[in-house]
């Protein structure tokens, strides 16, 4: 299959760039009541470089799905900017947004959900060549089968269904239709949480595999930090709908400054090092998004919270070559 290298790849302007994201849910209390307003994603900035892994993780209702969907174009941030590849997603005119829909695809977590359980897999693989391009029928085919061979698997499969095959074969598939158009940008979310842990790396090593193959910039979420250390080349840890540490990942993982990225990494037994400092634990439930606490987000579970935690909000600063939200760090 030729390959063309992303644009971007060559000026090395970031594929994505994302600045003060917001994702407002308005939450109806019934006819005559004015609805709650539910911040799930709250002024999130961050970049993706092509061919390059920015992970991101936190526990469930951080907000990353609803980051996944906005940079995927399903669901408009209600406030900042969005620009991929080079395309300003906010203000996109037709044309742009035609230019937009071939840039970026998803992965999800689901590999049972995702297939059109009707479709053979060589359908399935050339819809989007369809859709998007003017190749003929024997061109989609030839790569579709090309597409197959990339994520290890056979050409007799180009006419099988989704239902024969297991749940790491589908999401192969699913990442080969991802990977067809040679989109520039994959967001993946939880893209082996519904595996099986002996499949888990070797999908992993395949998204590894397809980014130095077509220089695609990632947008990796896990809950997992196991997975994150394994496929990222930056991290943002969120908490609550904000980001707040982002660095690269060898500086993170090594010594991780925010009280929730230590407490998360010292969670993960594997990540927790001989020399590494005694075990946090964070107490509490996550605050809901409907009622966030004051000040830091984490104040109520942090060990190192001080009064002023409770009243003014961190923001993202340098610190030790990463950018951390705390007052304490
Ligand atoms: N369509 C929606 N309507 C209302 N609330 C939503 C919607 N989608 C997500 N949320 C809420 O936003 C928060 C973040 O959710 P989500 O992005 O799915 O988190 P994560 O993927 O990190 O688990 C959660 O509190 C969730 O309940
Ligand atoms: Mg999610």
């Amino acid at each position: 299959m030729s390959v063309q290298p992303q644009q971007s790849a060559v000026d090395g302007k970031p594929v994505v760039i994302a600045k003060n994201l917001r994702r407002v849910y308005p939450i109806s209390k019934g006819l005559f009541h004015k609805p709650d307003q539910l911040q799930a994603v709250g002024g999130v900035s961050f970049s993706v470089q092509a061919g390059k892994t920015l992970a991101i993780v936190g526990e469930s209702g951080c907000g990353k799905s609803t980051l996944a969907r906005m940079i995927t174009l399903i669901e408009a941030p209600t406030a900042g900017d969005l620009e991929l590849g080079g395309i300003d997603v906010v203000n996109a005119n037709a044309q742009d947004k035609h230019a937009l829909r071939q840039k970026v695809q998803l992965v999800f977590q689901n590999p049972y959900g995702s297939l059109n359980p009707r479709k053979r897999i060589g359908q399935i693989l050339e819809a989007p060549l369809e859709i998007n391009t003017n190749l003929t029928a024997a061109q989609r085919a030839e790569k579709a089968r090309a597409m197959l061979a990339l994520v290890g698997l056979r050409p007799e499969h180009y006419d099988r269904y989704p239902h024969m095959f297991s749940g790491g074969q589908r999401q192969r598939i699913a990442i080969a239709r991802a990977m067809i158009l040679n989109p520039g940008i994959v967001v993946a979310d939880e893209p082996v949480s519904a595996l099986d842990v002996s499949i888990q790396a070797q999908i992993l090593n395949l998204f590894m595999d397809l980014q130095d193959e077509f220089g695609t910039g990632y947008v990796f979420i896990s809950h997992n930090l196991s997975v994150v250390e394994h496929v990222a080349d930056e991290v943002m840890v969120m908490y609550l709908g904000a980001a707040v540490e982002v660095g690269e990942k060898r500086r993170l993982f090594a010594a991780p400054l925010h009280p929730y990225t230590r407490a998360l990494m010292s969670a993960t037994p594997a990540l927790r090092k001989a020399d590494r400092r005694e075990r946090i634990v964070i107490h509490g439930e996550l605050p809901s998004p409907l009622n966030p606490p004051t000040g830091c987000a984490f104040h109520k579970r942090c060990p190192l919270a001080v009064p002023r935690c409770s009243e003014e909000v961190p923001q993202l600063r340098e610190v030790d070559g990463r950018r951390v939200a705390c007052h304490e760090v």
